[in-house]
C-alpha cells in the first residue's frame, strides 16, 4: 500500500510531530508554486523538468519490477496458483515493516517465472515503462539463486533477461549492464556455485553484487567469493548500510573492493566513513521510496539525500523494486524533490551523478553529462 503522504508509518495525525507536519505542508505548497507553469511562465515545472531530463538507473532488481498484473498473467499461462484472489488483494499485501517482510513476498512472486519468455516479458515491461520516463541507461540486478534453487536453469534466466536488454538497446535506445547478485542469507558454497554457473556468460555480466537480508549477513561472509569474482574480471558492488550498520559499509569497501555501495544510508552514523566516501567519491545508490516503504526512514522529509549531497558525497537516485515500492525512477525523483524542496540545479547534479557513477566508459559519461548540461540551460 503506497503512502503518498510522507508521514511516519502507521502514525495517526494525533501522534504526528506537528512542526514536521506544518513544515511538510509548507514545503508541499512551495513545491506546488515551484511546479506551477503559471508562476514560472516559459519555465519547465519541476515535475516536467524531472520527466524530461536524461537519467540512468543504477540500483534496480529485475525481480522487483514484477507488476501484479503481469504476475497474474504469467501465473495463469504457467498454471501456477497465486495465494491471492486478485491483483487488488495482492497489492494490499504490499505493506511492509522491514526488509525481511518485503523479501518474503518478493521471493514468492518470483516463483511464477519458469521460462525464457517469462524473464523476457518481465525485463521488457520494465524497459518500456522507463523508456517513457527518459531513462537512457540502466544497470540491472538479477538474483539467479532465487530461480536456480527452484530448478530453473541459469541459462533460462539470463537468456530471457539478456535478449530483452538487447531489444531495449535496439528498439528503445536504452543501454544496459547486468549485475549478478548473491543472496546473502544463503551460504558461501551456494554463492561459489552460482559464480561457476555465471562464468560461461561472462561477457553478459559486468559485475557481481550482494543483496537480500542484511543484518547478520555481513559482507565478510562473501570475501572469498568476491575475490574469485574479481579474479575472473567482474566488478563488484554490494548492498550495505540499508538496515545494517556502518561497519558493513567499511567491510564492503575494504574486503569486497566495491565500485559502489547500494543504499549506504547508515554512512551518516560514522564521520570517518562520510569523509572517506566524499574523498574517494565512492558512489551510493540511494532509493528513497524503497526506504520509505521498508521503514528505513519514517518520512521522505527525513531522507538523508540532501545531507549527503551537502557533505559532498557522490549520490544517485534509484527505484530498487519499483513494482513493490510505489514508483519508478521519476516518482523517486519527484517525491524526494517535493519532500526536500530540491532545486533544478540539484536535480541536474543527481542526473549527472547517475552517469558519473555508472559503469559506462568515460567518453559515454562525458557525452551524457554534456547533454544534461544543455538540458539544464534550456529548461
Ligand atoms: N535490499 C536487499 N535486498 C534486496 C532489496 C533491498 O532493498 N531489494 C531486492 N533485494
Ligand atoms: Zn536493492
Amino acid at each position: 500500500m503506497c503512502r503518498w503522504f510522507d508521514s511516519g508509518p502507521g502514525h495517526s495525525l494525533k501522534n504526528l510531530d506537528y512542526r514536521k507536519y506544518i513544515y511538510g505542508c509548507m514545503s508541499y505548497l512551495k513545491f506546488l508554486i515551484h511546479s506551477s507553469k503559471i508562476t514560472h511562465m516559459n519555465h519547465t515545472s519541476i515535475e516536467n523538468f524531472i520527466e524530461g531530463i536524461p537519467k540512468a538507473e543504477l540500483h534496480l532488481h529485475i525481480e522487483g519490477t514484477f507488476e501484479p498484473e503481469l504476475m497474474f498473467e504469467i501465473a495463469n499461462r504457467n498454471n501456477i496458483p497465486i495465494n491471492y484472489k486478485s491483483v487488488d488483494e495482492l497489492k494490499k499485501a504490499y505493506n511492509f515493516n522491514n526488509l525481511q517482510e518485503f523479501l518474503d513476498i518478493y521471493y514468492t512472486g518470483a516463483n511464477v517465472l519458469l521460462y525464457v519468455q517469462d524473464f523476457y516479458d518481465l525485463t521488457w515491461a520494465y524497459l518500456t515503462k522507463v523508456h517513457e520516463q527518459n531513462l537512457v541507461h540502466t544497470e540491472i540486478f538479477f538474483d539467479p539463486q532465487t530461480h536456480t534453487d527452484r530448478g530453473i536453469s541459469f541459462d533460462t534466466v539470463i537468456q530471457g533477461i539478456h535478449s530483452a536488454l538487447e531489444d531495449g538497446k535496439e528498439k528503445l535506445g536504452i543501454s544496459s549492464q547486468l549485475i549478478m547478485c548473491f543472496l546473502r542469507h544463503l551460504d558461501e558454497v551456494s554463492a561459489f556455485k552460482t559464480l561457476g554457473l555465471a562464468l560461461p556468460y561472462k561477457k553478459w555480466i559486468a559485475a557481481v553484487g550482494l543483496d537480500s537480508s542484511e543484518n547478520g549477513n555481513p559482507p565478510s561472509k562473501f570475501e572469498r567469493v568476491f575475490a574469485k569474482a574479481r579474479e575472473e574480471g567482474f566488478l563488484t558492488v554490494a548492498h550495505a548500510g540499508e538496515e545494517g550498520p556502518a561497519e558493513y559499509i567499511w567491510e564492503a569497501i575494504n574486503l569486497l573492493n566495491v565500485s559502489r555501495i547500494d543504499h549506504g544510508n547508515r554512512s551518516l552514523d560514522d564521520d570517518r566513513l562520510m569523509k572517506h566516501l566524499a574523498e574517494h567519491q565512492l558512489p551510493l545508490t540511494l532509493c528513497p521510496l524503497s526506504n520509505l516503504e521498508l521503514k528505513v526512514v519514517n518520512s521522505l522529509t527525513d531522507h538523508p539525500l540532501l545531507e549527503m549531497m551537502e557533505a559532498g558525497l557522490m549520490v544517485t537516485l534509484n527505484s530498487d523494486d519499483p513494482a513493490y515500492f510505489c514508483g519508478y525512477i521519476n516518482e523517486n525523483y519527484t517525491r524526494v524533490a517535493k519532500a526536500l524542496d530540491l532545486s533544478k540545479k540539484q536535480i541536474t547534479e543527481l542526473a549527472k551523478n547517475s552517469f558519473k557513477a555508472s559503469l559506462l566508459s568515460q567518453v559515454e559519461k562525458d557525452q551524457m553529462i554534456q547533454k544534461i548540461e544543455n538540458y539544464y540551460h534550456n529548461n
